[in-house]
């Protein structure tokens, strides 16, 4: 390949090569060959990507709430369907549809009360990379479809690790009019045209690409004259949030108009943190931002108030001292501000993602299945606690949360 460097002879007499425009394109090339070759090696050959998971019958039993013997004389009797059975006649276990189609028979889908419960829209925000707000939404988001919610997920970050996560290549399979971009630049009226089914029953997507950088920019513009356009996220959620449960939004790593517009479309926050030293300055000056941004927002006559602000200890290594000691000293000063829930660092994770899946979508553990089982544990103690918070916020839960002596 000819180099579109030219050699240069710097200050000190060494010889380098001066990277232009055009080298910067041709790494750029190569780096979409490497997201088409990772997509070819961990999806199916038509490239959609689909659930593998199946639920044995016990475990369908505890997600529905009803005895293997109820759901057997259920089928039995023609109410319900049988699983699928594979070339040696074995049940190959129910799918999440079947599961909710029994939750559907037997009356425990886990719906809110719409006349009397709000969905309940969490943004998964810090303004620092890396701390695993992708990780976080997307584990929760799958975690309440597994319960049965109805659950939708918006991808604000021009990044699009949620949206590649969910299977999508962001910047090939998706043209600006498919993600928020149409209607934060004003040519769509709502959010409905982007919203689309996912490979998980009950869980939809909203998904981004590149071209939400653009949004920066124009929203900018707008908000400097007219505050309010900073609410425009807001009203498109509102007006979609009733079809659903649980909305999560998964923001931008900066403080800009795309997080703003987050912070105002939001009733609940969950905030991630690493125990590093570093890391964790990063989030006192995410404290310090957001309040600034709220009295902005406030000043603007946009007051902004949550259902519940949480801060979640994630990829905390065992193995750190620094961690183990910055964790305890989180706990004592946070106290109930705090998730109890500690999110390990785990290897289940990380080969995950580099798989583009979750911890849910795995067949089989990646690393050991003690490890894999510990990551379970994390993320159904993290799922369960906030799906606690979230009932606490819908009147129709009181009676149920009471009986299981939570309040
Ligand atoms: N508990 C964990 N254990 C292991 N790896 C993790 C964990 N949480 C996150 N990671 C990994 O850390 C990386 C960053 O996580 P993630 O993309 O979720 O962070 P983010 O805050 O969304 O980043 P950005 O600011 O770029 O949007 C990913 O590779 C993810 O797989
Ligand atoms: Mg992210």
């Amino acid at each position: 390949m000819e180099s579109m460097a030219s050699a240069t002879n710097n200050d000190h007499g060494d010889t380098y090569e001066e990277i232009g425009i055009d080298r910067i394109r041709i790494i750029e090339k190569l780096s979409y060959k490497v997201i088409e070759g990772l997509r070819r090696k961990v999806f199916s050959p038509d490239k959609e990507k689909v659930l593998h998971t199946r639920y044995s019958i016990s475990q369908a039993a505890e997600m529905v709430g009803r005895t293997t013997t109820t759901i057997r004389e259920a089928e039995k009797s023609g109410r319900l369907e049988e699983p699928s059975k594979n070339s040696r006649n074995r049940r190959e276990g129910y799918t999440l549809e079947q599961v909710n189609k029994m939750r559907k028979e037997f009356g425990t889908l886990p719906y809110r009360n719409s006349e009397i419960d709000e969905p309940v829209v969490i943004a998964v925000q810090n303004f620092k990379g890396g701390v695993g707000k992708s990780t976080a939404s997307v584990h929760l988001a799958q975690g309440f479809a597994k319960d049965g919610y109805r659950v939708l997920i918006i991808d604000c970050d021009p990044q699009a690790s949620t949206t590649s996560l969910f299977g999508l290549n962001p910047d090939w399979d998706l043209k600006p009019d498919e993600t928020l971009y149409s209607y934060m630049s004003g040519e769509r009226a709502n959010i409905k045209y982007a919203i689309r089914d996912t490979y998980w029953d009950q869980l939809k997507i909203l998904p981004a690409n590149l071209s939400l950088y653009n949004i920066e920019y124009s929203l900018a513009a707008q908000a400097i004259n007219n505050a309010p356009a900073l609410d425009k996220l807001r009203v498109a959620v509102n007006e979609v949030a009733g079809d659903f449960d649980i909305v999560l939004i998964d923001p931008p790593p900066a403080l800009g108009m795309l997080s703003l517009s987050v912070l105002r479309a939001a009733n609940a926050l969950v905030v991630p943190v690493r125990p590093a030293t570093v890391d964790f300055s990063s989030t006192s000056h995410f404290f310090t931002m957001l309040v600034e941004a709220l009295e902005d927002l406030e000043g603007a006559g946009m007051y902004s108030s949550y259902k519940f602000l949480k801060i979640l200890t994630n990829d905390m290594d065992d193995n750190k001292s620094a961690h183990v000691e910055l964790t305890k000293m989180m706990r004592n000063v946070y106290g109930p501000e705090m998730l109890n829930t500690v999110m390990k660092d785990s290897a289940e994770i990380d080969n995950a993602g580099a798989r583009l899946m979750t911890a849910y979508e795995l067949e089989k553990p990646i690393t050991s299945k003690k490890t894999h089982d510990r990551c379970m544990v994390y993320l159904n103690s993290l799922n369960q606690e906030v799906k606690t918070l979230i009932r606490k916020t819908w009147p129709s839960q009181r009676e149920a949360l009471r009986q299981e002596g939570i309040i």
